[in-house]
């Protein structure tokens, strides 16, 4: 099944779509999502704005399918891997090598897979760390591992909960030039939504929303948002 749908999805630009899209938790009786719309159409980096407990997290869950809107559509038409502020609460294996396995989801040859390994991790920075004990890692090169670990299952569209929230600045810096690039690849550029409260790392995007009051602001350009 997640084969198929990466097969089906590998060449196509992701569609993300929500109309008038409102949310709120069960027993709650205020919206935390209200009337959101966004659309992304474009290959990109993408960001979300938002102070702590503003729902940002509660908009990806709903980008991805977690949770249902009670209000409004979402159409969401893209391969989409997540990226979240722990990494010790995604990397399972012991080793970088086996955690990238467990995210091919193809049955391609030995030499293929080997040849896989050595391209994503020469794309996040972490060339030669094949056999790599995931202890051994710091926090910068365990989350550029799980955005390896995206692209060698074929995801168009990455979504990034916070993901430099736990870094220093050096990793934080890193990590999001990395996405960066990948979002700029000439060849097969892809597509990112990376959830921040950062303003600093706002300058980076292509597009910045801001989520305020349940309220998400449309695309705007990120220099509008430097002086905040
Ligand atoms: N599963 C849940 N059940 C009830 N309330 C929740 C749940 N998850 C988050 N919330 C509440 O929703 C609000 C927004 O949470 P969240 O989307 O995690 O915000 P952010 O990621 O911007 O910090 C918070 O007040 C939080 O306590
Ligand atoms: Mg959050």
């Amino acid at each position: 099944m997640i084969a198929l749908m990466s097969d089906s999805f590998e060449n196509e630009i992701p569609h993300i779509n929500f109309k008038d899209v409102s949310f709120s938790y069960p027993g709650k009786k205020e919206n935390l999502i209200f009337k959101c719309n966004l659309s992304i159409k474009k290959t990109g980096l993408w960001m979300v704005i938002g102070k702590n407990g503003s729902g940002k997290s509660t908009l990806l869950k709903l980008i991805n399918g977690i949770i249902k809107p009670n209000n409004g559509i979402v159409n969401s038409k893209a391969n989409i891997g997540m990226v979240f502020q722990n990494p010790d609460h995604q990397i399972l294996m012991p080793n970088c090598r086996s955690e990238l396995m467990i995210n091919i989801n193809q049955n391609i040859s030995d030499y293929e897979i080997r040849k896989r390994i050595e391209y994503v991790l020469d794309q996040v920075g972490l060339t030669g760390f094949e056999k790599r004990p995931i202890y051994t890692l710091s926090g910068g090169q365990k989350q550029r591992l799980t955005i390896a670990c995206a692209l060698i299952s074929n995801r168009n569209f990455i979504l990034l909960d916070e993901p430099t929230a736990l870094l220093d600045k050096t990793s934080q810096l890193k990590v999001l030039k990395i996405i960066k690039n990948l979002t700029n690849d000439h060849k097969k550029p892809l597509s990112a939504l990376w959830i921040t409260h950062r303003y600093e790392e706002l300058t980076y995007a292509d597009a910045v929303a801001e989520l305020k009051n349940g309220f998400l602001s449309s695309w705007q350009e990120p220099s509008k948002f430097q002086y905040n």
